[in-house]
């Protein structure tokens, strides 16, 4: 996720904006940069990686602004790169602005802009903020930003400065958390209170809607209508550490309750309504060559495998079309056959897993169009892809990935709809499942709050070594990825299972020792799933059920029961691997593991 830190006061700005983007490295990011009113000008300063990298480069500059901004980037919108860096500046080189968030209609915004004499340089979508400001700034900068943002759609957090009026630096938000810190003669502007509590921990939060106008003696709040608000002062009691996690004990909790955001983020934009199916243009293929695949090849390791599984039950159910499901580590060895009009969907969290990378290298060399799901942007896997769609999650810190799993199923239903919705679906099924869709972040937040609930049940549990995970059809691949985040942060055994394969195997391990977690949403097949509890509970196995809130049956069968909200059934994938994640993680925290940073995992396998 992005960081922004601005100042405005009477000490040298420079080594406090560094300071306090050091402060939001933990966040994940990709480049660096900053903006200093100096000596009447704006001095620009930015580039691709890390903030040390910045800094090396800045050393020998004695820098006397005491205005300025800067920001960790999380690219979008265009690569990684030192000129896709922010801080931005328009035309005039007369004001710079760092923004988080995506604007969703800034190609709009860039034609009429360019129709108007504007020239870009990037491929961002926040240049056209600095753009825009300019084209309306008569004098006043807050009114220019206003002005300006009334035409944005999307979200935004956002610092301002112009040379025209050194001691002034205008912030705003809308869907990006900003928060103005009250120093003594300084203020500052931040994306988060872990950039400025060292200076200060009295901040006030700008809510959805909000302006700041800050200066070295004070600031004033305004809505984006130009109604003043009275601002509401807090003093912030957490530590850093605390901070950094959002007040969560562990990156991993923080990400999971993140989900209702991440999810709203993969869909943001890209559901049609008025055509009852999706908007997915990265995918930079024609209608026609996307009506003319013949066959789908989903591709990736770890969890991301499992999201494939889920998107094979969803690809071929609703579109038809012939989908395979490939450990990328077994494909790119497998010399895998691409007949003309095969498309590889190559799903990756880091962009950077050497076996997928490789395996889409292997399809691209037998001709196949690979497009990439991935979520941080101008990695290999979405550099080298014909393609592709991002998942927009932001960064994922704990190495257990959960909200990135969430979000590839998301766009997993997305693509589903989009090939579905060119074949045999029609409009009313389509809206039928936009809608669905669309209200997966409130169902999420619903699941979420059973958190007590699942941590009771993890309290009962940790001490056991060993669990099976069982779902029948999309859910399956969900009980697989229960077993995964179990296995990989409690380093308890546990194996996921096709619930109907557990009578040729696995039913030889139940006993009162083998907890069992159970998928068992009412569905087309939960009289089979029934059918199982009865086999495990004749067994005196202990049966923790992931069920449909109001199914009075299952408490005959079930000695735990985790209800979810009754959900469309298209959607039961994302909303039951909440619990399992939760589950997980509180398992993994009782038994005094290191959830954020399990024993011999990495983020991202860049080796063999
Ligand atoms: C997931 O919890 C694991 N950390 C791991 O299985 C991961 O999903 C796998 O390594 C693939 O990573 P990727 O999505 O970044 O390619």
């Amino acid at each position: 996720m992005c960081g922004i830190v601005g100042y405005v006061g009477s000490r040298k700005a420079y080594p406090l904006l560094m300071e306090g983007l050091q402060r939001l490295e933990y966040r994940g990011y990709d480049s660096a940069g900053v903006a200093l009113i100096e000596q009447g000008g704006i001095v620009v300063q930015k580039s691709a990686g890390k903030i040390a990298i910045l800094t090396e480069k800045l050393k020998d500059c004695d820098f006397v602004a005491t205005t300025g901004i800067a920001h960790t980037r999380w690219a979008t919108h265009g690569e990684p790169n030192d000129i896709n860096a922010h801080p931005h500046t328009g035309m005039t080189g007369k004001i710079a602005v760092v923004h988080n968030g995506i604007i969703e209609n800034f190609a709009a915004l860039k034609e009429v802009l360019k129709r108007q004499g504007h020239i870009f340089k990037t491929e961002t979508d926040t240049e056209i903020l600095a753009h825009l400001i300019e084209e309306y700034y008569e004098g006043n900068l807050l009114q220019a930003v206003r002005r300006a943002l009334t035409q944005v759609e999307g979200t935004y957090g956002i610092a301002v400065i112009s040379t025209d009026s050194p001691e002034v630096m205008v912030a705003a938000r809308s869907g990006s958390p900003l928060v103005v810190g009250c120093g003594d003669g300084e203020n500052f502007v931040a994306s988060d209170v872990a950039a400025l509590l060292r200076h200060t921990n009295r901040v006030v939060y700008l809510q959805d809607g909000e302006l700041a106008e800050v200066t070295p003696g004070g600031f004033s709040i305004t809505t984006i209508d130009d109604v003043v608000v009275s601002p509401h002062l807090q003093e912030i009691s957490w530590s850093l550490d605390m901070i950094e996690k959002g007040g969560f004990d562990h990156f991993m909790l923080k990400e999971i309750f993140e989900q209702p955001d991440t999810l709203k983020n993969a869909m943001r934009g890209r559901l049609n309504f008025g055509e009852a199916t999706a908007r997915l243009n990265g995918l930079n293929l024609q209608y026609d060559e996307l009506r003319h695949i013949r066959r789908i090849i989903l591709t990736a390791c770890g969890t991301s495998w499992h999201a494939a599984l889920i998107g094979e039950y969803m690809i071929e159910e609703y579109a038809r079309i012939p989908v395979e499901v490939e450990y990328a580590s077994e494909f790119r060895y497998r010399s895998p056959i691409i007949h003309p009009g095969t498309v590889v969907f190559v799903i990756s969290q880091s962009g950077e897993t050497a076996d997928t990378l490789a395996a889409m290298r292997e399809a691209k060399r037998k001709g196949a169009t690979c497009l990439g799901i991935c979520n941080v942007v101008g990695s290999t896997i979405a550099r080298e892809s014909d393609g592709g769609v991002y998942i927009h999650a932001g960064p994922e810190i704990g190495v257990a990935s959960t909200k990135a799993f969430t979000s590839q199923i998301m766009v997993l239903s997305l693509i589903t709809i989009l090939l579905s919705r060119m074949r045999n679906m029609s409009y009313e099924k389509g809206e039928e499942l936009i809608n669905a869709i669309n209200t997966v972040p409130e169902q999420v937040r619903q699941v979420l709050a059973l958190n007590d609930d699942i941590k009771a049940i993890a309290e009962k549990y940790h001490h056991k070594d060993n669990f099976l995970y069982l779902g029948r059809g999309v859910n399956f691949p969900v009980a697989l990825e229960g077993a995964l985040k179990l296995k990989e942060i409690s380093y308890i055994h546990a194996e996921g299972y096709p619930a109907a394969e557990m009578k040729h195997g696995p039913i030889a391990l139940i006993d009162e020792n083998m907890p069992v977690v159970v998928l068992a949403p009412q569905d087309s097949v939960y009289s089979k799933i029934t059918s199982n509890l009865q086999e495990i509970k004749a067994r005196k196995g202990r049966i923790i059920a992931v069920a449909t809130e109001g199914d009075v049956r299952i408490r005959e069968l079930a000695d735990e029961i985790i209800y979810l909200p009754r959900v469309h059934e298209f959607i039961v994938p994302v909303v039951a691997t909440i619990p399992l994640q939760l589950m997980a993680y509180h398992m993994a925290v009782l038994r005094g593991c290191d959830v954020d940073q399990p024993r011999n995992l990495a983020k991202s396998v860049t080796v063999e």
